[in-house]
């Protein structure tokens, strides 16, 4: 539709009809036996708004879409087109690896490819914006939510925010096979207080625009047409009313046009935060501080209209907000095609088909990150190996964001290892989790049958195997529940009854090989001491079977690394790799002095930090030099290292350059990741590898309030983790 007619709509809307676009309600009610019933009733929401909502959230399949958007069509007064949303989150019906894990491939473009085909299977299914990707920046390992981020950096999360919008979103998110993007949770819903979700979030203008704010800002640059605010507070002030995240920063700072929707009743949510008095009031203040769409509270159809009469809330605000969601109702052609690319042949020939399936491999196997190898990995194939542990014979690992996947289409381990090697015993040895966990309010995931007496005889069959073989490879890690929102752990380890299986096996067989499956950084010093390689492998999604028994195999070579650190104790949590310097570091030539930022019982870093990961060869990197020693706004200087590989096989190394700002008008962290390099050698092989550096890439939010660089020394790492400490120095004039 062209923009005159456009605005001719929306003049001819009454202003119920507009308001009650700003209202998203969940798809269920559409369904021919639904009554309305419950909260949605007692808080006045009618049949008249269902019949003139916004958007729905919720519907996955083509034939019920269909059904409901024909429906709604002919008793609009307008007939404007309902817009439907969900959670796409790591895929669709094919599931790729958590976001976490895909965060440790190091490899954007790969995300772009699997957004696009989530994209192509959740379009198929009439979906027509999705509610990613999260760009929450994350440093806690205790919020269960931090398998929905990238990691711990901002620069990596802003590379990964863009690539999933493009890979969502196209040229044109009017093409068949595309998706709206939603940039989320605005802003720093990463960061609450003690791990513990939903909680207050507390950080300094600061730290928040300098590590918070630029991943949300690259999606937004990267085109989305959405943003979602967050259900915490930040600074006292909850997200889904804060007017100066939401209208100065957002709109005017970055520029940001498009459509601006709550969280799951974060309006009304506003009440208990103590923020407003009553619905009324949070239906007042949430407008006023910019939020367009109201998503499921059903605050905005019910206060609204009043609000706008009684001269409260300007008309203008609200034609505003209506003029940003009809436009992108346009964009998407649902004027021409309310059902855009809805088809139940569509989705057959998307779902799970055999490209999608190829690439949920790939970016499985790339997300694996070896955290430790004594020369047991690759396996040989007619080794005498036993195969245990809770994540043999679970179709578990495509995570808790999984509900649209098709649990159906996961093989588990044990289905696959016949195509992969000779000895193919095993067992379970214990379920995943213990028979007391909480799992409140979440179907049976946690639910099993074994008495005391069963799970005795478990870990029995599992010694017995043990002992029988040369090399024990155990499948342990958390129940994909454990993770996602409203997950928060005080332990993110291990589940305990996991941890008896594996010290009894590993006092019968050393040869022991842990490959590990989660949706956070755990805690893992026990088993990194004990057995003699680690493969972190998050939860890997529908390929992530065959994924994990080819690189196991050595069909394929791990060349993941962490995006997120991997903590030595759950007692320095959070720790993260690009902290601010501290005036009294902890050096080692000031080993002896007690009076130093450090614990005494712990180490300062992680066991396994940001950055980090090993592939089955050795690289070795020479120091880094320099082609000059100061660098002019405009111009760039050239870091260079020579990478050789002196190992035994083919790897891929991801060398990362890192930079340390060494004085400036605020504290600048101790190195930030500004560049890095997929690097592949063959066995013997060395290459040079050069970063440029340019003046952008020393920008930082100044004491001054502004973004810019500062003259001065700067210091240049390239390394194969964050814990690399060679560095160059150069002048910025
Ligand atoms: C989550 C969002 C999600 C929304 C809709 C909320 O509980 O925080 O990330 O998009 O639900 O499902």
């Amino acid at each position: 539709m062209k923009e005159e007619k456009l605005k001719e709509l929306l003049e001819d809307m009454t202003l119920k009809e507009k308001v009650n676009q700003m209202f998203q309600v969940s798809g269920s009610l559409y369904s021919e036996d639904s009554v309305l019933t419950g909260p949605m009733k007692e808080n006045g929401f009618t049949e008249e708004n269902l019949a003139l909502a916004g958007s729905v959230i919720g519907v996955q399949d083509a034939a019920a879409m269909w059904k409901i958007q024909e429906k709604y069509i002919k008793q609009h007064p307008h007939g404007i087109p309902l817009l439907f949303m969900l959670d796409v989150i790591n895929g669709y019906r094919t599931v790729f690896p958590i976001p976490l894990g895909q965060g440790a491939a190091f490899r954007p473009d790969l995300t772009r490819r699997c957004a696009e085909a989530a994209a192509r299977e959740a379009s198929a299914s009439g979906i027509h914006v999705t509610f990613a990707p999260m760009a929450d920046l994350v440093r806690d390992a205790r919020w269960g939510r931090v398998m929905e981020s990238t990691g711990e950096d901002p620069y990596l999360n802003g590379l990964f925010c863009q690539a999933m919008v493009r890979g969502f979103q196209g040229e044109d998110v009017g093409e068949r096979g595309r998706l709206a993007a939603c940039v989320k949770h605005f802003a720093a819903y990463g960061a609450p207080v003690a791990g513990r979700d939903y909680n207050t979030v507390e950080l300094s203008e600061h730290t928040l625009r300098e590590f918070y704010l630029p991943a949300y800002r690259k999606g937004i640059e990267a085109g989305a047409e959405l943003v979602m605010t967050s259900f915490n507070t930040i600074n006292g002030i909850p997200a889904t009313g804060n007017k100066f995240l939401m209208r100065q920063v957002l709109r005017k700072e970055f520029g940001f046009d498009g459509v601006l929707i709550s969280d799951w009743t974060a309006i009304e949510e506003l009440i208990a935060h103590g923020y407003c008095e009553d619905r009324k009031d949070a239906a007042y203040k949430a407008v006023r501080a910019g939020v367009d769409i109201d998503m499921m509270s059903g605050i905005y159809p019910e206060f609204l209209v009043r609000l706008v009469e009684d001269g409260e809330v300007p008309l203008e605000m609200v034609d505003h907000a209506v003029w940003r969601i009809l436009r992108l109702k346009n964009r998407l052609g649902l004027f021409e095609n309310p059902f855009k690319d809805a088809g139940q042949a569509e989705e057959k020939k998307f779902f799970l088909c055999p490209e999608h399936r190829l690439l949920a491999r790939e970016a499985a196997a790339k997300s694996f990150v070896l955290l430790k190898n004594e020369g047991v990995l690759p396996l040989h194939p007619e080794d005498k190996t036993v195969w245990i542990g809770p994540y043999l014979d679970t179709r578990e690992m495509i995570g808790s964001w999984s509900f649209t996947g098709d649990k159906s289409a996961v093989s588990t381990i044990r289905e696959v290892l016949p195509e992969y090697a000779v000895h193919t015993e095993g067992c379970q040895g214990c379920p995943i989790l213990e028979p007391e966990t909480d799992f409140r309010g979440l179907s049976d995931a946690g639910k099993h049958l074994f008495c005391q007496k069963e799970q005795e005889q478990l870990m029995q069959e599992a010694e017995r195997y043990a002992r029988s073989a040369e090399t024990v490879v155990l499948f342990l890690g958390e129940h994909s529940m454990q993770s996602g929102e409203a997950s928060s752990r005080t332990q993110p380890v291990v589940p305990e009854i996991q941890m008896e299986l594996f010290r009894r096996i590993s006092r019968i067989n050393s040869n022991l090989v842990v490959v590990l499956f989660s949706g956070r950084p755990l805690e893992v010093r026990e088993i990194s001491r004990k057995a003699k390689a680690v493969l972190e492998v998050w939860l890997p999604g529908t390929e992530g079977a065959r994924a994990i028994l080819e690189t196991l195999m050595g069909k394929r070579a791990p060349e993941g690394k962490l995006s997120m650190s991997f903590p030595w104790d759950v007692g320095q949590v959070p720790v993260y790799y690009n902290e601010d310097s501290t005036g009294r570091p902890d050096l080692e030539e000031a080993k002896e002095d007690r009076f130093r930022s450090r614990y005494l019982d712990a180490p300062n870093g992680a066991l396994y930090p940001f950055g980090y990961g090993l592939t089955y060869t050795q690289f070795q990197i020479s120091p880094v030099r320099l082609n000059g020693s100061v660098l002019r706004p405009g111009e760039s200087l050239k870091a260079v290292v020579a990478l050789e590989n002196t190992g035994n096989c083919e790897g891929t190394e991801t060398l990362q350059l890192y930079i340390r700002d060494v004085s400036a008008s605020v504290v600048r962290p101790v190195k930030e990741l500004r560049d890095f390099r997929k690097v592949t050698l063959r066995s013997g092989e060395s290459k040079e590898v050069t970063f440029e550096i340019r003046e952008e890439q020393l920008r930082f939010w100044r004491a001054d309030g502004t973004f810019g660089s500062e003259k001065g020394r700067f210091q240049v790492f390239i390394g194969q983790d964050s814990g690399v400490r060679d560095y160059a120095t150069f002048e910025l004039l």
